[in-house]
């Protein structure tokens, strides 16, 4: 992964950016990181990440000591430095609580943050997105504080990395016997034409694409309601997708090996998704005729 990084006030190439062992972020997994959509050099839904970063460090005590705008220019100077105003990418933050002596309680007020900023390009899956994917359900492990998008990413590597062994995209999290989210998604249903999501809480990340899509649905007209899909729910779905700054509106067509509905990207899943493709692209077309009938 060639490129120019950004590290605790500096700009250098990717293999010169070097962190501390007793980095808080290696030791404890004691930080927060965002992932924002670049699409032709602009930061997609830039200031929800920014209010999603600052709940987030306000939830486990960080300063950053950089003010939203300050870090949002330090990711438009990274897409600039990487060519990436063109095409589409992703930006990468990290803030954890610095590098101190290894103690459970936090370190002096006098110990920086480590603020880390990279990017990547980035090619959405049309097809995926077209045919639909697969998932699998898995426990969910995760700690109870899943709205604070922190470096800690056990339970979801665990998830994804089951989903992957079963040859799925993704693994969907069950609960005290309802579906929260995925592992790196958020996860939407439709049961009898209405749409349904796990409400904000503190068992699901507040995603933006999530939010972005329950505005759009709202717009297409679409029946929400934010209530979780109970597991015994699941053989009723007509619908299923996940969300997320890399998967957009992915459908899934079979769950557990299960077809979701008829197997096929539903109705209201394909409406939202060519909304959510506008959104991002601006006016472009749906590049399948499907998606246009849909609407
Ligand atoms: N993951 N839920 C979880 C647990 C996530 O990790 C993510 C994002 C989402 C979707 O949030 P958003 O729409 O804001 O991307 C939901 C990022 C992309 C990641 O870990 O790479």
């Amino acid at each position: 992964m060639p490129g120019v990084v950004y590290l605790n006030g500096e700009y250098l190439p990717r293999e010169r950016a070097t962190l501390s062992v007793d980095d808080r972020g290696f030791i404890f997994g004691d930080g927060i990181y965002e992932v924002t959509r670049v699409v032709n050099g602009q930061l997609f839904e830039a200031d929800r990440h920014m209010r999603r970063l600052q709940y987030g460090l306000r939830g486990i005590g960080i300063d950053p000591r950089l003010t939203p705008e300050q870090i949002i220019d330090i990711h438009n100077r990274l897409i600039r430095e990487n060519d990436l105003t063109t095409g589409e990418g992703t930006v990468y933050l990290q803030i954890t609580r610095g590098a101190a002596p290894r103690t459970h309680y936090f370190p002096s007020a006098s110990t920086s943050p480590t603020v880390f900023l990279s990017t990547s390009t980035f090619t959405p899956n049309h097809a995926q997105r077209e045919t639909g994917a697969t998932a699998v359900t898995y426990p969910d492990i995760r700690w109870s504080r899943c709205d604070l998008k922190t470096v800690n990413l056990l339970g979801a590597v665990l998830a994804k990395q089951h989903a992957v062994a079963a040859g799925s995209l993704e693994a969907v999290f069950i609960r005290d016997g309802v579906i929260t989210e995925g592992s790196h998604t958020n996860v939407f249903g439709v049961i009898d034409g209405e749409l349904r999501t796990y409400p904000r809480s503190n068992y699901i990340l507040g995603g933006i694409t999530r939010d972005v899509v329950l505005e759009l649905a709202a717009e297409q007209g679409v029946a929400v309601r934010e209530m979780p899909i109970l597991q015994q729910e699941i053989g009723r779905l007509d619908e299923l997708f996940i969300t997320g700054t890399t998967s957009d509106v992915t459908p899934i067509v079979q769950l557990d090996g299960r077809p979701i509905g008829d197997g096929k990207p539903g109705r209201i899943t394909r409406i939202l998704a060519s909304a959510l493709e506008r959104k991002l692209y601006g006016t472009a077309p749906a590049k399948n005729p499907a998606l246009a009938a849909a609407r």
